[in-house]
């Protein structure tokens, strides 16, 4: 880096476009950084993110459920009333508890989430990414995003917890609505609470009676699955499982198609690589766990110290925000070899694209299953894919980093 001003460093709405100058100017130079901007303190090395996923008690994920005591302490302004209606969705998903909330939704949801049930959806998975590609087989070119990589995952999770057609909207609304408040809360915030508040209203309402069709007319799909989960006695409650429904949405739909559409730039980009995989499709699995790392589909997540923490002779205050830059720590060259270099034959190591410890992603078996089946799917199918722009546009999203568009002709 030759500038290293406040704001070119801690503004990551700016350079989402190519990050990696930024990342490594910070794992070299301040590995612990205070951003203004963000009011956080940025991680950007492998093992300190690493430490921080591994270590709960000193560094929370509840991150949401304090903010309508913070944002308006009065309590009883309209603001508030919304702010209440919306929080929940975050703050009492598997993603943003602690233990033991969050032990024990979790113990509840693997029950649902088993691999056999994964695997199982592979023929559903393979179907409906055929169908996607049979609508623009004929034309001969298509928009990779939103042709392909943004309607795969939120049908699969559709699929999967057995949502109606006519249901679909509420939850996608919804599922984008925890989007808008977790990249708008810091610079927007009231102005758009009241017509989230009315999304995350619609969706309850419309899921609460779902689940009582689903108690009575039991189906083989997720949503049942939840509705009967049980441990020791003890259930999901109703508003768990409208909670759960749509964070699931939301966990699985940008992310995956990240991971789709970036990895299938970046493999138009290595065309030795690309070529490698067209040759031999068993390397699969260890392409994809290559584009993992390489692409980081998220790239940042909070934490909160709970407690005074020294890290590299920095203090970290109790009650701080702490972002994880994953996209940082998974290019980190005490980790790995050359690792800004794409290599689908690089040895099995751990990366952090899925997390780790407790929170570590519950749909990982779903997001490989997807996007193996579709990079497999592209490859025998399309086999002169090319793209016909120059450099694709990445959105502004410094958490799920994603493309606008990535046009390709076949
Ligand atoms: C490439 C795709 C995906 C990536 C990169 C990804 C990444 C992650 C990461 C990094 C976490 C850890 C969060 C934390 O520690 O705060 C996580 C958690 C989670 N993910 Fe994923 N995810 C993906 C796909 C999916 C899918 C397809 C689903 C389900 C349909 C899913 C459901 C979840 C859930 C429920 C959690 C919360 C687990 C917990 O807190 O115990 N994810 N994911």
């Amino acid at each position: 880096m030759t500038t290293e001003t406040p704001l070119e460093l801690d503004n990551f709405f700016a350079f989402m476009q190519d990050p990696y100058p930024v990342y490594t100017y910070l794992r070299e130079h301040e590995p612990v950084r205070w951003n203004s901007m963000f009011y956080s303190f940025m991680l950007s090395r492998f093992d300190d993110v690493h430490m921080v996923f591994s270590d709960q008690r000193r560094f929370s994920s509840d991150i949401w459920s304090q903010i309508p005591e913070r944002m308006s302490p009065d309590g009883d302004n309209e603001s508030s009333m919304y702010l209440r209606q919306i929080v929940p969705f975050l703050a009492y998903n598997l993603q943003g508890m602690d233990p033991p909330n969050h032990t024990r939704q979790r113990t509840l949801m693997m029950k649902t989430f088993t691999p056999r049930m994964i695997e199982s959806f592979r023929p559903t998975v393979q179907k409906l990414v055929n169908e996607l590609l049979d609508a623009k087989q004929d034309a001969g070119a298509m928009d990779i995003v939103s042709d392909l990589a943004y309607p795969l995952p939120s049908n699969v999770i559709l699929e999967l917890l057995g949502i109606p057609r006519e249901g679909r909207p509420y939850i996608k609304a919804s599922a984008d609505a925890i989007n808008e408040f977790v990249t708008t809360l810091l610079f927007l915030g009231p102005q758009v609470w009241p017509r989230l508040a009315g999304i995350f209203a619609e969706v309850k309402a419309y899921l609460k009676s779902l689940i009582a069709e689903k108690r009575k007319h039991p189906t083989d799909d997720l949503l049942t699955k939840m509705v009967h989960a049980e441990e020791n006695g003890d259930i999901l409650s109703e508003d768990e499982i409208v909670i759960a429904t749509n964070f699931l949405l939301f966990a699985g739909h940008e992310t995956t198609a990240n991971l789709i559409a970036v990895g299938l730039y970046y493999l138009l980009q290595h065309h030795d690589q690309l070529e490698l995989l067209r040759t031999d499709p068993t390397k699969m699995p260890g392409a994809v766990e290559e584009l993992l790392r390489y692409v980081s589909p998220v790239h940042t997540l909070a934490r909160h110290a709970v407690q005074d923490v020294e890290l590299h002779g920095v203090t970290i205050p109790a009650g701080s925000s702490i972002y994880l830059l994953i996209g940082a720590a998974n290019r980190d060259p005490a980790k790995f070899a050359n690792p800004e270099m794409l290599d689908i034959n690089r040895p099995p190591t751990r990366t952090l694209s899925f997390g780790y410890g407790i929170h570590y992603c519950l749909g990982a078996a779903l997001a490989r299953l997807e996007s193996q089946v579709t990079f497999d799917t592209l490859l025998k199918r399309l086999p002169h894919l090319r793209m016909t722009i120059e450099t694709p546009t990445f959105r502004p999203n410094y958490s799920l980093r994603g493309l606008t568009s990535l046009p390709v002709a076949f």
